[in-house]
């Protein structure tokens, strides 16, 4: 239950937790800051974390672990084959979603190449409500290709809808009709939908979905990665879920879907993969890949200290005043900026807040990659790491011609437990001069392109020299502040 203030003025999300580890870091001048992002080529991945005062690139591996997921490290057991720790990671993983069928991988994109690898054929369409990066690569060089079914409302960047990850039912039955359902590899759901916001999915939407799977025979998948915040959202706007412990949602998910993957560096608030299933038919057309691909049956690439920390961190993930943290957060900064007038994708989601691009910088085209844009500026006027979730996260088309993003997002992603409230108000407040000052920000153009994923090494550079001059501006607006 959240606590509530005496004035209602005061009320600010109330963390449960205490943190007793502190890590320094410091924030450069902006003209070095300037200089940095240059040298990064623009590309917010490239910075060096000594040159960055706040990073919210991501939520993936970075989260706080608590006391528990420390000393649980402590005692793992490391042996090649049938450590003592694996078995652990399953008990936590049948407690948490009720199945025994445990397959281990190195981490979330590792389970989609082992998924991939065992269920993908060449001309084969995997459906989904949205794509991720990594997912989509593995399918298409496995032969075969993504197709998107999310609804409408998913792609409105502000609405008030609270589950705008979910599935056009109505389409989803539609293109399994036109394409047969033996050209479909699988139905892959997204909780928490990373691209478009981390915007959740109802559960009466996935077990829609599951239905619709098992009535044409299709294996339905569920990519777990960012379930955690997805289920506080089911709790919190979802009638059916409001008196349902967490529990059993998952246990409930894990009965309809026949596959469900994780990355263990969301959830679970540590490092890793897990593919697990009720049915033991799907882990063994998987299994063969595992010791070719990632290591032995009982570890799958992952080192024992953070197997242990994953199965700590499963069962605190069934505890409401863990995971509400990220999405109150992250609701927090939404509503700043949103007050402000800055454009928030809203509802606010999971993972991080997400700065609408594209109406940040209208007059930008695609192809000078407006979320990167706003990342760089955003680097340079308060040493902040964002993370461009447009455009350039895209993979050219075979062609070469390159497919416009729906959405170009720039994230500020939220790790859990790591950053303070005062922290959060400074990235509003320098989001808020960036928006004031939003005409300086100019377009990027490519330097070096990798085919693959290049939004991962990808340089590019400003074009004119507007970062000099927004530099300048800081300057002039701040004084002699960092
Ligand atoms: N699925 C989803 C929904 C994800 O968000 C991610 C990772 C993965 C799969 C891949 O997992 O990183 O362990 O290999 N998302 C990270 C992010 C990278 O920053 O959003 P991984």
């Amino acid at each position: 239950m959240a606590v509530k203030f005496y004035q209602a003025q005061n009320q600010v999300p109330l963390e449960m937790h205490k943190v007793r580890m502190v890590q320094k870091i410091s924030l450069l001048p902006v003209e070095e800051r300037l200089k940095r992002i240059q040298e990064a080529g623009n590309n917010t991945f490239l910075l060096q974390n000594r040159d960055i005062y706040l990073d919210m690139l991501t939520d993936s591996g970075v989260n706080g672990m608590t006391d528990l997921q420390m000393a649980a490290a402590m005692r793992a057991d490391d042996s090649y084959a049938g450590s003592e720790t694996f078995t652990r990671v399953k008990e936590a993983v049948k407690e948490v979603f009720g199945t025994e069928n445990v397959l281990p991988a190195h981490q979330g994109r590792a389970c989609e190449n082992i998924l991939s690898s065992a269920l993908v054929k060449p001309g084969q369409t995997a459906l989904m409500n949205f794509h991720f990066t990594t997912t989509k690569a593995h399918i298409t060089r496995m032969g075969g290709t993504v197709e998107e079914i999310i609804a409408d409302k998913g792609l409105l960047p502000q609405s008030d809808d609270p589950f705008k990850g979910d599935f056009d039912l109505d389409k989803l039955r539609a293109t399994i009709n036109e394409k047969g359902a033996e050209n479909i590899a699988f139905v892959r759901v997204e909780a928490g939908t990373n691209l478009i916001g981390g915007q959740p999915v109802s559960l009466e939407n996935m077990l829609a979905v599951t239905d619709i799977c098992h009535d044409n025979k299709i294996i339905s998948v569920l990519d777990a990665s960012l379930l955690q915040d997805n289920v506080y959202f089911m709790k919190t706007r979802e009638a059916r879920c409001k008196y349902m412990d967490i529990k059993s949602i998952y246990h409930l998910l894990a009965d309809h879907f026949d596959i469900i993957y994780f990355s263990a560096r969301k959830l679970g608030f540590a490092k890793g993969g897990i593919i697990t299933s009720k049915d033991a038919k799907y882990t063994k057309m998987m299994m063969e890949y595992i010791p070719l691909y990632e290591g032995f049956l009982t570890y799958g690439g992952m080192d024992v200290r953070s197997m242990e920390a994953m199965a700590q961190g499963l069962y605190e993930s069934l505890d409401m005043e863990y995971i509400n943290q990220g999405p109150e957060f992250i609701n927090y900064l939404a509503k700043e900026l949103h007050d402000y007038g800055v454009p928030v994708v809203l509802p606010a989601g999971g993972l991080g807040c997400h700065l609408n691009a594209g109406a940040f910088v209208p007059e930008l085209p695609h192809n000078e990659y407006p979320a990167a844009a706003v990342a760089a500026a955003l680097y340079i006027a308060g040493g902040i790491r964002g993370m461009e979730r447009g455009t350039l996260s895209e993979q050219r088309n075979p062609d070469g011609t390159e497919p416009f993003s729906e959405l170009e997002l720039m994230r500020l992603a939220v790790p859990r437990r790591v950053y303070t409230l005062s922290q959060l108000k400074y990235v509003a407040d320098r989001v808020k001069w960036l928006w004031d000052n939003r005409t300086l920000i100019g377009g990027l153009e490519w330097v070096e392109e990798p085919t693959v994923l290049r939004f991962f090494s990808g340089r590019l550079k400003e074009k004119g020299y507007w970062q000099e001059q927004l530099a300048e501006k800081f300057r002039k607006d701040f004084g002699d502040s960092l």
